[in-house]
């Protein structure tokens, strides 16, 4: 039994993101295993007209009935910084997106983030763009970090890809990522030590396209192009694949054996001339040292991972 095949097994999820290829994926996995109550979209890897755009393709393209809301369009503190070097202008190149052909729900993500942390109980929060729509969330209501079952979020690590320490999703809105990592409520990491595991390697992206359909031939597609950037990024055999961050974030609540995880103190840098936007991980085994905060993942098994990403894709083609 799964949380695929019994609903009472699923993990109550609100996602946040900033579609994106790995978000779209993200969006995939977490429709089929999680109890879905809401998306809420925010500016990060493309401005926010364009990352709620693809949350509502994403949804079209999956025949969910799910609301999307979307939220912020910059970070708290100066301006959007958006990842076209990896997932194109658009957020989403490499496809032939359809135009969304449902409206968009709400434009209060924050407000609809609030009600939800109040109207369920149990709630995941999952961020896996940059937590801007997080954090205004809990300073606009902070008992809702108590009310929460908690976040799982991705982004950090112990090395940046935006910066020599600063991974995107906290690096363009470190100030949000502080106060989500300060929040007190109970928190999961998939940085970029373990998405970094996470490849669409070619067999992989060959497992989608074979699936057929609309839904499975976008994918591929949008993973071709994610790939190509990636490689095209990174020093040459480095990376098999774009690495699938995201998903990460939600199959550590739906499918946690599938990972290996520390428990460690963790906070953001705001200021730092080189580590503006770095996760200070706290590795020391002094005794002194301060009570954990977040479980830090460290290990996935990307095989079984990806292939509940093919199992979603499946499920959703018809
Ligand atoms: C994160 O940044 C974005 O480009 C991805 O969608 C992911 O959430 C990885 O650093
Ligand atoms: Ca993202």
């Amino acid at each position: 039994m799964s949380a695929a095949t019994d609903p009472s097994l699923r993990p109550r999820v609100l996602l946040d993101c900033d579609p994106g290829h790995d978000d779209a994926i993200a969006i995939v996995v977490a429709a089929r295993n999680t109890d879905l109550v809401g998306i809420t979209t925010v500016a990060g890897n493309a401005p926010l007209t364009s990352t709620t755009h693809n949350a509502l393709v994403m949804r079209d393209l999956l025949g969910i009935d799910v609301e999307v809301h979307s939220g912020s369009s910059r970070p708290l503190v100066g301006e959007p910084k958006h990842a076209g070097h990896v997932h194109g202008e658009s957020g989403l190149d490499g496809a032939d997106l359809p135009e969304s052909t449902t409206p968009l729900d709400g434009t209060d993500a924050v407000q609809f983030i609030v009600d939800a942390c109040h109207q369920h109980d149990n709630l995941w929060l999952v961020p896996v763009g940059p937590q801007t729509n997080i954090a205004l969330a809990l300073q606009k209501d902070p008992t809702i970090a108590q009310r929460i079952a908690g976040i799982s979020l991705m982004g950090g690590g112990s090395f940046g890809n935006r910066s020599t320490m600063g991974e995107f999703n906290i690096w363009a809105d470190p100030e949000a990522a502080q106060i989500v990592f300060a929040s007190g409520a109970p928190m999961i990491m998939a940085g970029l030590d373990v998405t970094h595991q996470f490849q669409a390697t070619p067999t992989r992206i060959e497992r989608l396209r074979a699936i057929d359909g609309t839904l499975a031939t976008t994918l591929a597609d949008l993973l071709v192009f994610f790939s190509m950037m990636y490689q095209r990024n990174h020093d040459e055999g480095h990376l098999q694949g774009g690495a699938m961050h995201d998903p990460l974030a939600v199959l550590a609540l739906t499918h946690p054996t599938l990972f290996e995880r520390v428990n460690r103190h963790v906070v953001v840098e705001t200021q730092g001339e080189y580590t503006r936007g770095m996760t200070v991980i706290d590795e020391r085994r002094l005794i002194e040292r301060k009570a954990a905060n977040v479980a830090v993942l460290t290990h996935v098994d990307a095989d079984a991972a990806f292939d509940l990403v093919a199992e979603a894709v499946a499920h959703f083609t018809p």
